[in-house]
């Protein structure tokens, strides 16, 4: 089956958000999405994009079918002050019917060039425990885990406690 890379434009939003609803259902957490195609419009393709998306798209039967996306990551850099430059895996997804066909693989292929082209030194991510596929998909690739071997933990202000911290609004 012939796939192509390329990176996403406006035009994608509602297949990046399929795809991103696709993975919650995967990770048993679809109720947690609230994200719309609006705020990925405006977040993605603004004069500051705080994301960037590779899709895959795959070529329809006959040469006047429309492309299909079927797998994508989205990605941003980040900043690691005792080693400089990141790459951020946000997320990383391939329609069930259409791995085991190297997508993901070229897309870990096309995300590792971008980072040696930009200088980053590692390229991050967080796995669900339970997602043992996907932790043994990134071990094979050379991946370690960091909670296990450093011991770190993932935290998060959700906005009730931001807002607690935060500067109250005026009357
Ligand atoms: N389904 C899944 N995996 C299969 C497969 C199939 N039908 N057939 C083969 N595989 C194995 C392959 O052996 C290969 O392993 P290896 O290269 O390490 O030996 C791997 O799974 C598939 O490799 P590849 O074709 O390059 O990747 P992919 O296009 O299947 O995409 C994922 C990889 C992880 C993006 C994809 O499996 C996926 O979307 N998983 C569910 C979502 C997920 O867990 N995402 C990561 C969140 S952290």
């Amino acid at each position: 089956m012939e796939y192509k890379l390329r990176k996403a434009e406006p035009k994608d939003v509602s297949d990046i958000l399929r795809l991103v609803k696709e993975l919650a259902k995967y990770e048993e957490m679809e109720h947690q999405v609230t994200l719309t195609e609006k705020e990925l419009l405006e977040d993605g393709f603004g004069d500051t994009p705080f994301y960037h998306c590779i899709i895959a798209d795959i070529q329809g039967e006959s040469s006047s079918d429309d492309s299909k996306v079927v797998g994508f990551a989205m990605y941003y850099f980040t900043y690691d002050p005792w080693v400089g430059k990141q790459l951020y895996l946000e997320e990383f997804y391939v329609m069930d019917e259409y791995r085991g066909l190297g997508i993901g693989s070229e897309i870990l292929r096309h995300l590792s060039d971008l980072a040696m082209k930009t200088r980053c030194t590692g390229m991050m991510f967080v796995v669900a425990e339970n997602n043992e596929p996907s932790v043994q998909y990134y071990k094979r690739r050379g991946a370690e885990d960091l909670s296990q071997e450093e011991g770190w933990r993932l935290f998060r202000f959700d906005k009730t406690s931001l807002v607690k911290m935060a500067t109250p609004a005026e009357e």
